[in-house]
């Protein structure tokens, strides 16, 4: 049952540039009575980064601590905490807009705090744009056309899993490349894709780098980072079909 108090806006932020915030976005980030924002244990994080030039009526900021965890367990746990403390302002009756980095439904963070508050409170989603897109377009690499599929691999699966995945696509965007950049690269070595992948890391922001596969050095890859592949099969130029 939705109980009529607050309203709870997931909204999506864009990829890093905050003039790839949506109209709506902006609109309702400062229409809010509380900008909350997920955070690492100390510091802002991204999603208050990209919005904060944009904040105009000095909104109350509530962070939401989520510790970077490989272990779900630590996670699930502050995703309740920080579900108790909006609902605190939601029972208030206050206006909440979680800021999300990329698109919140996205492999966002927003979707564990949806799961814990959607069906108490009402509750809306701004989509925003998302990292793949910025990738496309700062690598200018068209993501899929035509009937390409594509295909959108975490690099944490198994190393035969995301090969076997490759093997099946057309595209992929292979997403948290982090400290799985050696096993992504043997893996596009093996398929004879290298040719056909691109690596981005922190597209749009001011830091945005563009950086040839085999030049990366594997131990600084950001958190912010992404292999584009894209098999290209015959180059027709048809149109579409
Ligand atoms: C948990 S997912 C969140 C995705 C986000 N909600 C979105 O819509 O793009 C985080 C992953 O998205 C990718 N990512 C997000 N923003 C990026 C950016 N600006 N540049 C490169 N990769 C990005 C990275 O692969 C990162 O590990």
């Amino acid at each position: 049952m939705v109980i009529q108090k607050g309203t709870l806006y997931g909204i999506g932020v864009g990829p890093g540039d905050p003039e790839l915030l949506t109209l709506k976005a902006n609109r309702l980030i400062n229409e809010a009575d509380v900008v909350a924002y997920p955070a690492p244990e100390t510091g802002d994080g991204i999603a208050l980064e990209i919005v904060r030039p944009l904040l105009l009526n000095n909104p109350q900021l509530l962070p939401l601590r989520i510790p970077i965890s490989v272990s779900p367990l630590p996670a699930q746990y502050a995703y309740d905490q920080a579900a108790k403390l909006l609902e605190l302002e939601l029972e208030a009756g206050k206006i909440v807009s979680v800021i999300c980095e990329g698109d919140p439904f996205f492999y966002g963070s927003f979707t564990f705090l949806f799961e814990r508050l959607s069906g108490r409170f009402k509750t809306e989603i701004v989509p925003g744009v998302s990292s793949p897109m910025a990738c496309a377009a700062t690598l200018h690499t068209p993501l899929v056309s035509r009937n390409e599929i594509l295909t959108i691999l975490p690099a944490p699966l198994e190393e035969a899993e995301l090969k076997q995945r490759l093997i099946n696509t057309d595209a992929a965007a292979i997403i948290k490349v982090g400290r799985h950049l050696p096993k992504i690269r043997r893996i596009l070595r093996n398929l004879r894709l290298e040719k056909y992948s691109h690596y981005v890391e922190h597209a749009t922001m001011n830091n945005q780098k563009i950086i040839p596969l085999d030049k990366i050095d594997s131990q600084t890859v950001p958190y912010f980072s992404m292999v584009l592949v894209r098999k290209i099969k015959d180059r027709d130029n048809s149109g579409e079909r």
